[in-house]
């Protein structure tokens, strides 16, 4: 290869042409591939120095070294250039206005009526007491039968009671907590002391005081002596925990299948008796059906609504309020907050 002055200058100018129109630090690496690179024209000629009669080589040499050196200068020029360029872009595009208030990061928390099944499991579990679960879907014979809820009795109508097809199966969804009662009979012996938490259901439409799907707590204590004073002294203790220590609560005679004698459970709260649920000694034909030992043994039950409880402590008035599961109204329990 000969060199040429005319075309060094030429390919000096194109490349000082090239990096000049580049309009962005893209564009520039690739103007300096094909203008500054080994593989550029001045590299070659560069190169091709070696090939050159040695009379000429200086004169070249000078010619080529210093066209080069102005092609890579301008390059960096070009370059601080387009950096300082891009730099300013980025802090107008990427600007951060730093007195816009933060985002909030809303935490998972749980619902008003499990934070009411944990702190009621808690504080029978500081008793002595276990927690039983049983299932939803339940046989006819523990939700009624073994329960002295003869056929019958109007809570197994159709109204009350969801059964499930096929009918014969003999299952229904549980109308309450008690055949737990029987399954921890059925398979603990006395002394037994189970508080159970748990979904039931009945079919009563929604509104502002009812759902077909609510909870319940069940209590059972079994042992030696057992005593309307126990049922008093531990509905006492559950009331006050729940309510507060100024509550009061009283024993009003009723009526349940499965305890005998029974009665309704109210507490003053707020300044008035508000029913609150139910209970009894255990009844002994609950207990024979379930192999206890009624000389020996004798027990308490009792049974309240969560949904009820809920309702009473924090003064709620629409049902709608705690099954909808509208997150303002658990945040209004402090849940979730941050
Ligand atoms: N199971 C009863 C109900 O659902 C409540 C209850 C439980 C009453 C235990 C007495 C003893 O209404």
């Amino acid at each position: 290869m000969s060199l040429d002055q005319n075309k060094i200058a030429e390919d000096l100018a194109q490349a000082l042409r090239a990096i000049e129109s580049a309009s962005d630090l893209d564009g520039l690496k690739q103007v300096k591939i094909d203008y500054v690179g080994d593989k550029s024209p001045l590299a070659k000629a560069n190169q091709a120095l070696a090939t050159v009669d040695q009379s000429l080589r200086a004169q070249f040499g000078k010619l080529v070294g210093a066209a080069r050196a102005e092609v890579n200068q301008a390059f960096e020029q070009r370059s601080a250039k387009l950096s300082a360029l891009r730099d300013s872009q980025m802090l107008l595009t990427e600007k951060v206005d730093v007195t816009l208030p933060g985002r909030r990061n809303l935490k998972g928390g749980l619902h008003p009526l499990t934070i009411l099944t944990n702190e009621i499991n808690d504080l029978f579990i500081g008793l002595g007491y276990k927690v039983a679960e049983g299932p939803e879907l339940e046989a006819e014979w523990l939700n009624f039968d073994a329960l002295n809820i003869p056929a019958d009795h109007p809570a197994r109508t159709m109204q009350d009671t969801f059964f499930v097809e096929p009918l014969e199966s003999k299952l229904v969804l549980r109308t309450h907590t008690s055949p737990v009662q029987i399954r921890t009979m059925l398979n603990e012996k006395p002394p037994i002391y189970v508080i159970c938490p748990g979904k039931t259901y009945r079919a009563d439409e929604l509104d502002a005081t009812h759902t077909p799907v609510f909870h319940q707590v069940e209590g059972l204590v079994v042992d030696e002596n057992i005593t309307m004073g126990d049922l008093k002294g531990t509905l006492d203790f559950f009331a006050k925990s729940i309510f507060g220590d100024q509550v009061k609560t009283r024993l009003r005679p009723s009526f349940f299948p499965f305890t005998e004698p029974s009665a309704e459970v109210d507490v003053f709260f707020n300044g008035r008796w508000i029913e609150w649920g139910g209970c009894g000694m255990v009844n002994h034909k609950v207990l024979d059906a379930c192999g206890v030992d009624t000389k020996k043994y004798s027990g308490f039950a009792f049974g309240m609504g969560l949904e009820r409880t809920l309702m009473v402590k924090h003064g709620i008035t629409d049902m709608h309020d705690i099954v909808e599961g509208d997150v303002r109204f658990s945040q209004s329990f402090g849940v979730g907050k941050k």
